[in-house]
Parts: C-alpha cells; sequence; structure tokens
C-alpha cells in the first residue's frame, strides 16, 4: 500500500492563526511560571517550534523531546509505544507541557502521559494541534487542542507517511493508492 497527497485540509495560515491562539492560551496558563514544553519527535516539531516563538516574550519556557514510535512504516496504531529518546530533563517537581502533532487513537499520549506522571512533575498538561475523535480507542486528557478533523490520514507541518512530507508547510489529506508493481505482477 501506498499513499499519495490530496487536497489541503488545513492551509498554513489557519494552521499559523491557530498555533498563536493556543500559544496565548499556554502562555497564559504558565503566567510568571517557569515550565518545560516537551515535544514528541518527530512529528511535533513544527508545532512545537511555532508554539514557543508565539508565547508571550516573558514566558519563562525550556524545551525538551523525546522520541517515540508507535506505528513502525503503517498507518495503523499498533498500541506499542516505543521510548527511542528519552529526555534530558528530570521533570520531577517540574510544571511539564507534553506537545503532540494529532490525538488519534489516543494509545500513545495515554503512554506519555502515564509514564511522566510516574516521573512525578508538578503539573502535567497536554497541548496537541490535530485531533480525529472519531478513532479514540482511549481516553485522553487534553488541555489545549488546535483543530479536531475526520477520520482521514493527513500529511504535512510535522506529520508523515512513512517518513515523508513532514516538511508540507500546509496540512494534506494522504489517499491510499495501488502501487503499479502490484498491479501487473506477472502470473506464475
Ligand atoms: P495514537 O497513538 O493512535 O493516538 O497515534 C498518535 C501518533 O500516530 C501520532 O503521533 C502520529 O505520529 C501518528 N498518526 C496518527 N494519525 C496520523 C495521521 O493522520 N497522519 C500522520 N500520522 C498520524
Ligand atoms: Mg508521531
Amino acid at each position: 500500500m501506498d499513499y499519495e497527497v490530496e487536497r489541503v485540509l488545513i492551509d498554513r495560515r489557519t494552521i499559523s492563526q491557530k498555533v498563536l491562539e493556543l500559544a496565548s492560551e499556554v502562555g497564559e496558563c504558565y503566567s510568571g511560571k517557569e515550565f518545560v514544553a516537551i515535544g514528541i519527535l518527530k512529528g511535533a516539531i513544527f508545532f512545537m517550534a511555532d508554539l514557543v516563538r508565539f508565547l508571550p516574550p516573558d514566558s519563562r519556557v525550556k524545551i525538551d523531546f523525546m522520541a517515540v514510535s508507535s506505528y513502525g512504516a503503517s498507518t495503523k496504531s499498533s498500541g506499542i509505544v516505543k521510548i527511542v529518546k528519552d529526555l534530558d530533563t528530570d521533570i520531577k517537581g517540574r510544571d511539564i507541557l507534553l506537545v503532540e502533532d494529532i490525538l488519534d487513537t489516543g494509545l500513545t499520549l495515554s503512554y506519555l502521559q502515564e509514564l511522566l506522571r510516574g516521573r512525578a512533575p508538578r503539573s502535567l498538561r497536554t497541548c496537541v494541534l490535530l485531533d480525529k475523535p472519531d478513532r479514540r480507542r482511549v481516553n485522553v486528557n487534553v488541555d489545549f487542542k488546535g483543530f479536531s478533523i475526520p477520520d482521514e490520514f493527513v500529511v504535512g507541518y510535522g506529520l508523515d507517511y512513512s517518513g515523508f512530507w513532514r516538511n508540507l508547510p500546509d496540512i494534506h489529506v494522504a489517499k491510499a493508492i495501488e502501487t503499479p508493481a502490484k498491479k501487473t505482477q506477472p502470473k506464475e
């Protein structure tokens, strides 16, 4: 199965406006407080970078990253979350904002929230850019949310299919296509 990029679902201006709104909500929430924003690699890199740049200039924010792999090269959730890169920061007693690209089945975020809570932060909040509520399999608490989207596979602005298309500035729907190799496979 292969995928191709189709129509724009959310264009760059709309993304930017929303990230600005989220940044002002986040800024208000942590006003006067130091906090650590934790971006989940690699999908959240663009969102994270924009979000922290849009925070009020007097924000006391530090950033860190974790890399997890949940899907491998497929688009279906396996439910297995592997920590590929852990934090550099000791989050015990600190205010933490988890920043993720998309909330889909919820398996990744619920796993990460539990893992981070186990490290005894003072507070743990979660911010996601996209939410696909129709696909939820476990309940996940999210404090800041950008867009709810339909159950379609999306790429761009950090989101990938098999590692590609993260670089696209807009968020697009990606559709499954039949690979020509399969169609023309000769019979034995
Ligand atoms: P969940 O564990 O099912 O909630 O999946 C979350 C992860 O799945 C995200 O961090 C993404 O990497 C990936 N994912 C879910 N839906 C999409 C999509 O539509 N496009 C690209 N990646 C997705
Ligand atoms: Mg991801």
